[in-house]
């Protein structure tokens, strides 16, 4: 019948559209991602297929399968064309001619950084932002020389494990040894995790975190220092828990903005 290709935000099951709720709540059949909220998972009242172990290629089946039939909903983390291979599944559904739609969700791009209080454009400090896969890093595919020169704001995705080879791809290519990284782990959710370093210390500021987490380079790190408390104790208000949650960083230390000191230009 039709298959709704959704996007389920990034771990916080408010995240979601009003849109992509409907879609969920509505779906005969659920195929559905390890990242996506449980809770969003429960809204649905037919069958659901997790992804498990299934290849890509045995997911696009899946979704022609029962796509043919019944209202079918893929609940993908985030948003199903960043980095979600929400474009591979749509071909999937042209090629058999099946009707499809795509209902965008609140990447990680711009939220996991939120949560712990980085926008990822600020006047006068990052009018320019880049997004990279990790899982690139160690191979040949990343351009260090550009990504060393960019300016603004560089976020890598799926690139826990590979922050020791970017980091040294960067400062290879003359990236600056002080700029402002954080990673952010699991956000923006009750366990969220969040380290700041130099790019320098970053790898080794890093190590041990939980996945899913999301590298964020540029000076936009350093509002961090300012707004990550004022949102954890807005939360910590909201949950009426009167103790803020875990914005402030795990380790490393702030590097000097203070809210008298404007950073427009
Ligand atoms: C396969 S990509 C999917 C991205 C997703 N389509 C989106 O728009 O957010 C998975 C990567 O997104 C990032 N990510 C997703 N959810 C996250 C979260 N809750 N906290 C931190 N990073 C997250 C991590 O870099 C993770 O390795």
């Amino acid at each position: 019948m039709s298959v709704a290709l959704v996007g389920a935000g990034p771990g916080d099951p408010g995240l979601i559209t009003v849109r992509g709720l409907e879609r969920v709540r509505d779906a005969e059949v659920l195929v559905y991602d390890r990242l996506v909220a449980p809770e969003l998972v429960a809204e649905a009242p037919g069958m659901k297929v997790p992804r498990g172990s299934l290849t890509q290629e045995e997911i696009n089946d899946v979704l022609v399968l029962h796509g043919r039939r019944r209202r079918v909903v893929r609940l993908k983390g985030g948003d199903p064309f960043v980095f979600g291979r929400g474009g591979e599944e749509a071909l999937a559904l042209v090629r058999a001619g099946i009707p499809f739609e795509v209902i965008p969700g609140v990447s990680a791009l711009a939220a996991v950084p939120a949560a712990a209080g980085i926008p990822l454009t600020h006047r006068g400090l990052s009018a320019q932002v880049t997004i990279v896969t990790g899982h690139a890093a160690d191979g040949s595919d990343l351009d260090f020389k550009a990504l060393a020169r960019v300016q603004g704001t560089l976020v890598v995705f799926m690139g826990l494990e590979a922050v020791p080879a970017l980091s040294r791809g960067l400062l290879a290519h003359g990236a600056d040894p002080l700029l402002p990284a954080a990673v952010v782990s699991r956000g923006p959710r009750e366990d969220q995790e969040v380290v700041h370093a130099p790019l320098a210390d970053i790898a080794a500021a890093s190590a041990g975190l939980a996945t899913p987490a999301l590298l964020v380079l540029g000076r936009v790190v350093e509002l961090a220092a300012l707004l990550a408390p004022m949102r954890s104790l807005a939360q910590a208000a909201a949950a009426g828990s009167g103790r803020p949650r875990s914005g402030r960083p795990r380790r490393g230390g702030w590097s000097g903005l203070r809210p008298d000191q404007p950073v427009t230009s």
